[in-house]
């Protein structure tokens, strides 16, 4: 099982949440952006906003972790992807078997009615995130789609949510990328898996809540290690 967070898709060019000076939460008020209350108080404020971040992932390419994570998953076909990311960049590196705890920019629906809706156009790059745009209205209610993710104070999804605990409570490895393990609850798949005795090993440049209870923390950038112990434990083994 591989548990991935924004760090993944950093050197892909998408902002991580919490990396001092370039983090989205460092530069934005998620309180004004990421709940159900801010939509229902400025849905084109936050519409725009999450235009923006697809407008960012559509623009940028998966990089050499993803693709790395790709192998894996050829090597290892029982290989499962459990992502907090938003974006599509393990798909578009051809991972199959990927769960998005999160939601995801591309997966529009109903605020009211939960109709899926489907994004047509690519949305236009701005630079600062802060154009307000108004939100689709839903072809089957009339009401306003809002963005597919998860925002604060709303649980997870109940599919993938139980996809992942079922995976750390059952995989022999566990490992960690580019997530601070500070977003409940996604953040106990690790200690699920350490109950069931899965080795863990956390890739991060930075130090995570999660390495108190890794076997292996690796300090470095996901795109230089996760190709380089992938290959070497996957030859040796
Ligand atoms: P964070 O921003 O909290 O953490 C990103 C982690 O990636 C940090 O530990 C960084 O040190 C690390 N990092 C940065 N560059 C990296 C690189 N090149 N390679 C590897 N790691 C790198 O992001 P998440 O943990 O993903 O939720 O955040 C979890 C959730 O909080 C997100 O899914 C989002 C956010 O609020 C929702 O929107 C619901």
């Amino acid at each position: 099982m591989v548990l991935t967070g924004a760090g993944i898709s950093a050197e892909s060019g998408v902002p991580t949440f919490r990396d001092a000076l370039t983090g989205l939460w460092e530069q934005f008020d998620a309180e004004q952006l990421a709940t159900p209350d801010a939509f229902e108080r400025d849905p084109s404020l936050v519409w725009g906003w999450y235009e923006w971040r697809r407008a960012r992932v559509s623009a940028v390419n998966p990089n050499e972790a993803h693709r790395a994570l790709v192998q894996l998953e050829a090597a290892r076909p029982q290989t499962i992807v459990v992502t907090q990311n938003v974006d599509d960049l393990h798909e578009r590196a051809g991972s199959r078997n990927v769960v998005h705890l999160h939601g995801s920019l591309f997966a529009p629906r109903c605020a009211c009615c939960g109709h899926r809706h489907v994004l047509d156009a690519k949305p236009t790059m701005e630079p600062d995130g802060g154009r307000r745009i108004e939100p689709p209205v839903c072809t089957a209610c009339g009401g306003k789609v809002r963005p597919g993710v998860v925002w604060f104070g709303e649980p997870l999804p109940a599919g993938p949510w139980s996809e992942a605990q079922a995976a750390a409570s059952s995989c022999d490895l566990l490992i960690v990328v580019g997530t601070s393990g500070l977003v409940q609850p996604a953040a106990s798949l690790p200690t699920i898996a350490r109950r069931a005795n899965a080795s863990i090993v956390v890739i991060d440049p930075r130090p995570t809540a999660i390495d108190a209870i890794s076997t292996y923390s690796l300090r470095g950038k996901a795109g230089q290690l996760l190709p380089r112990i992938l290959q070497e434990a996957l030859i040796s083994a």
